[in-house]
């Protein structure tokens, strides 16, 4: 295990009836917010209107940004650094999932930044103060919640990129699973993927002796494999929805890749999916995933594939080595189809066109993954993901 520094400072108030304390969590930054939210979901739901009577009654002053796109747009990160400079804006507080999140932390970052917001998301180090983000979630998966993370979309150069700052990590988030029972099966689904996908992403790796964290890894995957298609089928059952909303925080919070560092490789590559074609990012994780895990398996990696299969899937571990790799990839396949996601790039709309381009694009935004991947390796893996 090598050296970390681990610190999250976002304080998580978690379970039915929180939303009460987001006046005491919103007012110890400031008396002026700007409420971010989405398409609309949280009108339909009345969660606007809860939102905005206890910011009322807290004396708390609103500016809204609405209409942040899925796969947040920069145009909208502008929209809000301009509201939060005319109307003196002291905190931000997205209400949704993680483009309506995302989009508030980059806000919060440009609105103390004082070029285009632009430059902080392709240049992380030139984040510097951020105002205060107090986030209501409303849909399990992405763990910005809980994270220093946001990835921005600019669809006039086809560019989505993620960029971080522990000063974008949320100050409070507040995590009512009642919130994502009107989530739909497909994003319920894409956000299951999504949370699996960050566990992989930190769990094959090649440091040795992070033997606590591959455990954690382990459990967090059981408990997708266990709640998401509990959820799907029962979408009001509380259990399902708050052990997945747990369990995205805890994917992606550090917990899991602190002291077993290693370069994502799967995420780069559906970034490149979702800014050329604006698919759901969930759905193009579970697309790539086992065509990635397929061509990374070889003599080197096997174990880690032996690990995966037997404490994961609980496949037997007498077998051959590469029977297990294989059978827990194979399982890992019919896992995703059995949420009802798309198991080919085609039927998503994405065709052979921008593979090369999007190739060259992704390992530009890879570090030193699991298996360190050039670009002739994904055009292969996206060519047998098609
Ligand atoms: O916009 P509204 O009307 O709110 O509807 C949304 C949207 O259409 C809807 N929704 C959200 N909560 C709902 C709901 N519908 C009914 N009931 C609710 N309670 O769901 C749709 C998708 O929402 P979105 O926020 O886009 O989904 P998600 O949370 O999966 O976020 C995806 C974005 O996060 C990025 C992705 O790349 C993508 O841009 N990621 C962010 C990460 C991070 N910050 O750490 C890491 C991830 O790997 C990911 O890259
Ligand atoms: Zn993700």
């Amino acid at each position: 295990m090598e050296n970390f520094v681990y610190s999250v400072p976002t304080r998580i108030y978690f379970g039915k009836g929180q939303i009460q304390n987001l006046g005491t969590a919103v007012r110890e930054w400031g008396g002026r917010a700007l409420l971010v939210y989405g398409g609309g979901s949280i009108k339909k739901t009345g969660l606007y209107d809860t939102v905005m009577r206890l910011l009322k009654e807290s004396g708390v002053a609103v500016t809204e940004l609405s209409g942040v796109e899925p796969n947040p747009k920069i145009t909208s990160v502008r929209e809000g650094v301009r509201l939060c400079r005319e109307n003196g804006v002291d905190v931000v507080v997205p209400v949704g999932g993680g483009s309506t999140i995302d989009c508030a932390k980059v806000v919060a970052a440009g609105a103390c930044y004082g070029g285009d917001a632009w430059d902080l998301v392709i240049h992380p180090e030139k984040i510097g103060k951020v105002l205060p983000v107090v986030a209501v979630l409303t849909l399990a998966a992405t763990g910005t919640e809980m994270n220093g993370n946001a990835v921005i979309s600019d669809r006039s150069k086809n560019d989505k990129f993620g960029t971080f700052s522990q000063n974008m990590k949320p100050k409070a988030s507040i995590l009512d699973p009642e919130y994502t029972f009107s989530v739909s099966r497909k994003q319920t689904a894409a956000g299951t993927a999504d949370i699996m996908s960050h566990i992989f992403e930190a769990y094959f790796n090649n440091v040795p002796g992070a033997f606590t964290q591959s455990r954690i890894a382990e459990a967090l995957l059981k408990t997708c494999i266990h709640y998401g298609p509990v959820a799907l089928e029962q979408p009001e059952n509380y259990e399902a929805r708050a052990n997945l909303m747990w369990v995205s925080s805890l994917a992606i919070n550090g917990l899991i890749g602190c002291g077993a560092p290693v370069g994502w490789t799967v995420h780069p590559m559906e970034h490149e999916l979702s800014a050329f074609y604006d698919i759901t990012h969930g759905v193009g994780l579970a697309i790539l995933t086992p065509h990635w895990m397929k061509y990374v398996l070889n003599e080197n990696t096997v174990g880690k594939f032996v690990e995966y299969g037997v404490n994961v899937w609980g496949i037997d571990a007498g077998l051959d080595r590469f029977e297990i790799a294989n059978r827990a990839i194979a399982e890992t396949a019919a896992f995703f189809k059995k949420l009802g996601i798309p198991a080919t790039l085609r039927e998503v709309g994405i065709g052979g066109e921008n593979l090369e381009v999007m190739a060259r694009k992704s390992v530009a935004c890879m570090g030193n993954g699991f298996v360190p991947l050039r670009a002739e390796d994904v055009l292969a893996i996206f060519r047998a993901a098609l």
